[in-house]
């Protein structure tokens, strides 16, 4: 079935406890933090301290993605806050396979991920060192994007080579774009907009259960 993972981004910042409590609450399988240095991506989001908190205060996974240029400078303070996988990006470079093993060492899940013009050549000879494996559908950096149709390739090139770990995406994902995104293999969502502009814990519900339904077919 199916895993929705919420992205936090989209969250009210100032009522985060209160947004993803409905998230939860409704029925939403991860949390996804998005974590950005103004550098790697136009933007800033998300500390170690708000991961450890997160920890604490919910009891779904945390999954975290570091779209940061040098993640090794705060890889031991990300894996101390506690996150269930901590995802690095591909376009680091060589540091990749060491920071990946580093991961695993903590006993934390470890995931890697790929801008939509990344193709997915750039990690086969490392993706046994990941768990997971998330394709971005948009640019990072913000949410609110439309869904890039072409990464929907890249997700059957990755099911078809026969990797078995997670394959997740992440950005402008809908429920009117997210069965065919499950036809071409993919385990895990990261949702922000779609989900967090409905308001109602009721209507969310519903749409929840819609999505995991979808994986079923
Ligand atoms: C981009 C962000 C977004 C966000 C989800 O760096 O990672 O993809 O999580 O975006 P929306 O709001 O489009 O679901
Ligand atoms: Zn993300």
């Amino acid at each position: 079935m199916i895993k929705i993972a919420p992205s936090i981004l989209a969250a009210d910042p100032i009522n985060l406890e209160r947004d993803i409590r409905r998230v939860v609450d409704a029925g939403c399988d991860w949390l996804h933090v998005d974590v950005m240095d103004a550098h790697f991506v136009p933007n800033l989001a998300y500390t170690p301290d708000v991961v450890r908190r997160l920890k604490e205060a919910f009891s779904v996974p945390l999954d975290v993605h570091l779209m940061m240029d040098h993640p090794e400078t705060m890889l031991d303070a990300f894996l101390k806050a506690g996150p269930d996988n901590l995802t690095i990006h591909a376009e680091i470079g060589e540091q990749l396979p060491g920071l990946l093993k580093a991961i695993r060492n903590a006993g934390v899940s470890a995931g890697v991920a790929l801008k939509p013009g990344t193709p997915v050549e750039a990690v086969r000879e490392i993706r046994e060192l990941a768990d997971l494996i998330l394709l971005m559908t948009v640019e990072p950096g913000f949410g609110g994007q439309h869904l890039d149709p072409h990464v929907l390739r890249k997700i059957s090139e990755l099911r078809d080579s026969g990797y078995s770990g997670w394959i997740e995406a992440d950005g402008g994902i809908r429920e009117e774009n997210l069965g065919m995104l499950i036809d071409s293999g993919l385990s895990v969502a990261v949702m922000g907009t779609a989900l967090f502009e409905i308001k109602h814990p009721e209507e969310l519900k519903h749409m929840i259960s819609r999505l995991h339904t979808m994986g079923l077919r």
